[in-house]
């Protein structure tokens, strides 16, 4: 196969609305670093791509949500997510920001040159529009029901249960998320991309030319997408958050690139800064024929990155992809990977728990690695469990893996003075040229692999030969001729070429498993005493690499057990913050058969009297860190002002409510959420579209006063 020049990786740039889980980082940052990490061992010219989507509505409404602006939010969550990503070992050569102003020169000028090409058609429409906040309804502002899957919360952009894209029109009883009312429609203007005019050409590249190289889930979506009829797509929005369209075009004033025209631009733009920093020219890496693109995604992304950006790329004069490795989706314990439900596991929170140096170091992010790589959903969806995770680690990465690097390296101290032995050709029988086979059949299989974006297979491969390792060790049974040496000194060469050979083995195993496993590559470097250059490709399959009569380090364990009760905490802690109910919009219409109300058992009054109610003034109020639901309150009851923690946070800003009176439950027993305690509860009655209330007396009464 003949190489290409260059290669040009991308991962989908991760909107910096929110911290991102492992089911992001499965979907795509991970087999993207795994096979730029090989590309680098390689030493091909290779540049890794990434940044922040910084636009879209998604932002705004998150600020919405936390009370503060756009730009605010951006800041926030974009030095969080890359420091997450490096953290764990993701190795970008540059994450980069769509809200640069490179960036948005750089989408501007794309989409200037579509459009003066007539490459774009504009048309005039009726859009949703909420008359009370006085702004157009784009995308994640409009919600209601699905009409694919009658998901009740789906967006104007795409149904976040089934997966399907959408319009704002599809919705069943759209609502505008501003004000909750439902929207009028009224006249714009905008941009369109007429993919109806890319139909033959997509059905030739991707169909015809990428049927079978492609994965089949790939081409299976790009087909049902082309077949079901390529309609013009809008390039733009009427919205104040954005990359604004280009100064001269006529009515553009007030509106903005959509999210997904200018976001994948940001692979170009964020090329073009990591060409600055560096003194290279970005210019090849997306015009040069030789330079090999592959974007790898999450499988919700695939229309954009093999349908509309190759039309846009196409038209602007730019290579293609010639890959796409999309992955399906993975679910956690038994259920859908949800932000809105809050089942997940964050990059965030497992680097708190698991890779902190008490924890573990980083040694434990490759555990984290290791068993997203070995469930990846490559070809189907697959399932994150702590069981798995726990499995994956103690009987793989502990007994294989683990214990044979440990067990050669006690054996060459215990048996060859600490040194590396020698090779007696004369003294090598048939087990000893398995096993070097082995080591390079192994690394050709791996390559193949990588090269076809087959990370479980590869991975598996390398497991396996850590697995020979073992067995051969087994079977040569070094320790046993060691009792025999006094009789048969010879023997001693038997051991001397089963240790020599383990040790050029675990140097092996050093190289093999680097794209996957960094941190553990480097760490057997250490223990081997020799430096990260050795784990070029190129040295694989080698049987050379470790000097015979060099002395090497203490043996130390690479990965340590996970004990049963680390893995019940983390599902404990996970069901706990699950939220089970939807927050949806109260839909336009009216309600359906209002849910059956149901009584409590009865109780005596003795019963009732023993809750203590006062009523209190809210005096402050701040979001609890990392918990969507939480506001911390101070409330004034006139004897005292006592701090309460109230599940709260997904109806009210902590603003709106400061000064609020309400009543409390003071003798309730002190409870501690998020590490703080909370003294006492708020009442609220809820409603039927699940909005809460505040109950208080019907004017202001003095605080303290009793409620019975
Ligand atoms: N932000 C999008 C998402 O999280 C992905 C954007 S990929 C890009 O689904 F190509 F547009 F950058
Ligand atoms: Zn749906």
């Amino acid at each position: 196969m003949k190489q290409p020049k260059r290669y040009l990786i991308t991962a989908a740039l991760p909107y910096a609305n929110g911290l991102k889980h492992i089911g992001h980082l499965a979907g795509a940052y991970l087999p993207a670093d795994i096979y730029v990490r090989y590309l680098r061992a390689q030493k091909r010219d290779v540049v890794f791509v990434c940044g922040s989507d910084e636009h879209g509505t998604a932002i705004p409404i998150q600020a919405t949500k936390e009370g503060t602006t756009a730009q605010a939010i951006i800041d926030k969550y974009h030095p969080i997510i890359a420091q997450n990503f490096s953290d764990l070992g993701i190795s970008f050569d540059i994450y980069h920001r769509t809200s640069s102003p490179l960036h948005h020169e750089t989408a501007r000028e794309f989409f200037k040159k579509l459009n003066d090409k007539g490459d774009l058609i504009t048309k005039e429409s009726e859009q949703y529009y909420d008359e009370q906040a006085g702004s157009f309804l784009a995308d994640r502002y409009i919600k209601g029901t699905c009409p694919n899957c009658s998901y009740p919360g789906a967006y104007g952009d795409q149904c976040e249960n089934c997966g399907k894209s959408l319009s704002p029109d599809e919705l069943i009883n759209p609502v505008s998320t501003l004000s909750g009312n439902a929207p009028v429609k009224k006249n714009t203007k905008h941009w369109y991309l007429p993919l109806d005019r890319h139909e033959a050409f997509l059905r030739k590249w991707i169909l015809e030319e990428h049927a079978t190289d492609w994965r089949p889930t790939v081409v299976g979506q790009c087909k049902s997408w082309i077949d079901g009829g390529l309609l013009p797509r809008a390039v733009t929005r009427d919205l104040n958050w954005g990359v604004t369209l280009p100064e001269d075009v006529a009515d553009g004033k007030g509106k903005v690139l959509y999210v997904w025209f200018d976001a994948p631009i940001g692979y170009i733009s964020a090329t073009k800064q990591w060409a600055k920093d560096n003194d290279k020219d970005w210019k090849p890496y997306w015009e040069d024929k030789d330079t090999k693109l592959v974007h790898f995604v999450g499988k919700d992304n695939i229309v954009f990155h093999c349908i509309i950006f190759p039309v846009m790329l196409q038209l602007h004069g730019n290579i293609l992809p010639e890959n796409v490795p999309a992955n399906e989706f993975m679910n956690l314990e038994g259920d859908k990977m949800s932000t809105s439900r809050n089942w997940k596991l964050e990059m965030e929170d497992y680097i708190n728990d698991f890779v902190k140096p008490e924890n573990g170091g980083s040694q434990m992010a490759d555990v984290l690695r290791y068993y997203l790589t070995l469930i990846a959903p490559e070809s189907k969806d697959s399932e994150f469990t702590w069981k798995g995770f726990q499995d994956a680690n103690n009987s793989e990465l502990v007994s294989i893996f683990g214990n044979f690097v440990n067990r050669a390296l006690v054996l060459m101290h215990k048996l060859c003075k600490g040194k590396v032995p020698p090779l007696h050709a004369a003294a090598m029988d048939e087990l000893d040229r398995e096993a070097i086979d082995n080591i390079k059949a192994t690394k050709e299989k791996i390559e193949k692999l990588l090269e076809e974006y087959k990370f479980r297979d590869a991975l598996f491969e390398v497991i396996n030969l850590a697995r020979i390792g073992n067995q051969y060790m087994q079977k040569k049974e070094p320790w046993i001729i060691a009792k025999t040496l006094d009789t048969q000194p010879e023997g001693q060469q038997r051991i001397d070429n089963c240790l020599h050979i383990c040790l050029q083995l675990t140097a092996n195993l050093a190289i093999l498993i680097n794209p996957f496993l960094p941190f553990t590559a480097k760490k057997i470097c250490h223990l081997l005493k020799v430096v990260d250059k050795i784990l070029d490709w190129e040295n694989a399959g080698s049987m050379k690499l470790l000097s015979v009569g060099y002395t090497l380090r203490a043996p130390e364990l690479l990965f340590r057990k996970i004990e049963d009760e680390e893995i019940a905490k983390q599902v404990e802690k996970l069901k706990a913050a699950a939220i089970h109910k939807e927050p949806v919009a109260a839909p336009a219409v009216p309600a359906a058969a209002p849910a059956a109300i149901t009584v409590k058992p009865e109780i005596v009054f003795d019963d009732f009297a023993k809750i203590d109610l006062k009523v209190g003034t809210i005096v402050a109020a701040e979001k609890v860190e990392k918990a969507d639901k939480l506001l911390k309150l101070q409330v004034d009851l006139g004897f005292e002002t006592r701090t309460i923690v109230s599940g709260i946070a997904l109806h009210f800003k902590p603003e709106e409510i400061v000064g609020k009176q309400v009543t409390v439950v003071v003798n309730l027993a002190p409870r501690k959420m998020r590490g703080i305690e909370s003294n006492g509860m708020i009442l609220m009655a809820e409603d039927a579209a699940g909005k809460l209330h505040f109950v208080h007396p019907e004017t202001t009464i003095n605080n303290g006063s009793g409620v019975s």
